[in-house]
């Protein structure tokens, strides 16, 4: 068996623990302590949450994606493939060492997406973007953690709050949506984006798009629902 090599760490700011990225053979991980975050092995339902998410908007060639986080940048590839060459794709990372590692040994992994002149790399948290601006974007695509009740970084709750959602609404244009990732089923989750006024659609998708681990995605539309008019 080849042992795993460390590539590198980096802080995590408010956590005790450091992520890592480590290597072994062609294999990629990025762990936070034992936890795995992502695997280069099993990336069908990173690929999946751009894929469907952007199905939802593929009638808007000048569409605006925001992507949080990076991770191995398959999110980030997929929402490349799956919108116009005129979109722009913002992806907000929270640690610049996973940028610098997208742009050394995990490169290749996902095609090389931060080179793509329609993408754009901004280091902080995705909640600050969400909340800096309304109506801006036609997708928020959510892939920080391991899901909204499997959390490695405890302030990430804040985005899948109502509070979080109510924010990610507001910064959607009208029709435009907002994907999140899940390792795991959450029905108090899809809950609280329906009361948030979104349509919400479930979806499960395999790991490695026909094997593997089930993980969960919701896709859930933003709806101005009108007022009747007075008589
Ligand atoms: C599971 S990985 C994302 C995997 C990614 N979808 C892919 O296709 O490879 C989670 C990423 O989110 C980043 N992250 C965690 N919390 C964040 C936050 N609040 N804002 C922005 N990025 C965050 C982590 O540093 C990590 O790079």
């Amino acid at each position: 068996m080849i042992p795993w090599k460390e590539l590198g760490r980096a802080e995590v700011p408010g956590e005790e623990q450091p992520l890592v990225l480590a290597q072994r053979g062609s294999e990629f991980a990025i762990r936070i302590g034992a936890v795995a975050l992502m695997s280069s092995l099993a990336h069908g339902s990173e690929e999946a949450l751009a894929e469907l998410a952007c199905t939802h908007i593929a009638d808007r060639p000048e569409a605006r994606v925001l992507i949080g986080g990076l991770g191995m940048g398959y999110t980030l590839a997929a929402a490349l493939k799956h919108t116009a060459g005129t979109s722009r794709i913002v992806v907000a990372e929270l640690l610049s060492s996973v940028v610098e590692w997208n742009r050394g040994p995990l490169a290749v992994l996902a095609g090389k997406p931060l080179t793509d002149p329609r993408v754009s790399v901004t280091i902080g948290d995705v909640a600050d973007r969400i909340s800096a601006k309304a109506d801006a974007w036609d997708a928020i695509l959510l892939d920080v953690d391991n899901g909204p009740d499997a959390l490695t970084r405890p302030s990430n709750d804040r985005l899948y709050q109502p509070k979080g959602l109510h924010a990610a609404s507001e910064a959607l244009r009208e029709g435009g949506v907002l994907g999140v990732w899940s390792v795991a089923p959450d029905p108090a989750f899809a809950k609280r984006l329906a009361t948030a006024g979104f349509d919400v659609h479930e979806a499960t998708v395999r790991a490695r798009r026909t094997k593997g681990t089930r993980h969960v995605l919701w896709i859930a539309t933003k709806v101005t629902r009108r007022r009747p008019r007075a008589r």
